[in-house]
């Protein structure tokens, strides 16, 4: 695929300066598209970017590290921040506008209001990192609410979170469009995410057991066995592979991440573990 280099996208860094932005574009009959991001851009969320491209006359790109979804404070510290490297690659794309506020314009002084999805984020991701989806569902309202997009992007790779803000939007009325995109992978399987920037080189060649484990469980599943001993199983050999916990490996129906034996219903195979110390999440359909 040909890359055009274009100038960086202008960096808007107000709520009021992104929505003179958007709804000059709106006013002209144009579709704006919206991909969140908390930045450190790989091919993942390029690939969101494309989709944007494809079915939207303009393209936003936020980058924002959501501190309200972090449930741990070293955590958000070392979250990757590469701004100007960021917007050098989105200049190779068709982008509007990159939204890259301060924590202020998110988070006024005074801020007192969370979105909380009920049911949906006990489980998986909601269970081993409290509060982390009320964070993610109070900043993508907010993001939506900022920048009046008519469509959004997310990826697949958080199936938990893309259920989250698919359900968000249908229980408050949001006029936004949610497109979930698949997962883009590295060559040997892993899926990409800025955590792995996180990973030496000797944890970032076990990682790809993660994947793995999720596609044998899928064969088991295919050979009519049951996903909780099968999950044991998987459990097991990441253990075995250098990986120093697991937080879950499940299969869940996708519509309300109930917790299924076999996949009676449309579902998916997710995991969550621990390799030194980076928390690395996948999932597959089945
Ligand atoms: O997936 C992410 O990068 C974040 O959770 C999101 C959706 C941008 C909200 O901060």
């Amino acid at each position: 695929m040909t890359e055009v280099a274009r100038a960086v996208p202008p960096v808007l860094r107000s709520k009021a300066a992104l929505r003179a932005a958007v709804g000059g574009w709106q006013a002209a009959g144009e579709i704006v598209g919206v991909v969140p991001t908390m930045g450190a851009l790989h091919e993942g969320h390029l690939s969101l970017v494309r989709a944007a491209e494809a079915s939207c006359d303009r393209v936003v790109v936020t980058i924002f590290v959501n501190p309200a979804q972090f449930n741990n404070p070293s955590d958000l510290e070392s979250y990757p921040r590469t701004e100007e490297a960021d917007a050098e690659k989105l200049s190779r794309r068709r982008v509007d506008a990159i939204y890259a506020p301060p924590v202020s314009e998110i988070y006024p002084g005074g801020f007192c209001t969370t979105v909380s999805v009920a049911g949906l984020t006990d489980v998986l991701c909601g269970a081993h990192r409290p509060g982390h989806f009320d964070g993610v569902a109070t900043v993508v309202t907010k993001l939506f609410t900022q920048t009046r997009a008519d469509r959004a992007f997310f990826g697949e790779k958080d199936f938990q979170q893309l259920q989250v803000i698919r359900r968000l939007v249908r229980d408050l009325d949001l006029e936004v469009e949610v497109t979930g995109c698949p997962t883009i992978r590295e060559e040997d399987g892993t899926a990409m995410s800025s955590r792995n920037l996180l990973l030496s080189d000797r944890a970032r060649v076990r990682a790809p057991a993660l994947h793995e484990a999720l596609q044998e469980m899928a064969e088991g599943l295919r050979a009519g066995g049951q996903a909780s001993e099968l999950g044991a199983a998987a459990r097991a050999r990441l253990l075995a592979a250098g990986f120093s916990g697991v937080d879950y490996i499940d299969l869940r129906a996708c519509d309300d991440l109930s917790l299924l034996e076999t996949p009676t219903r449309e579902a998916r195979l997710l995991a969550a573990a621990w390799l030194a110390g980076v928390r690395l999440i996948d999932n597959i359909a089945v």
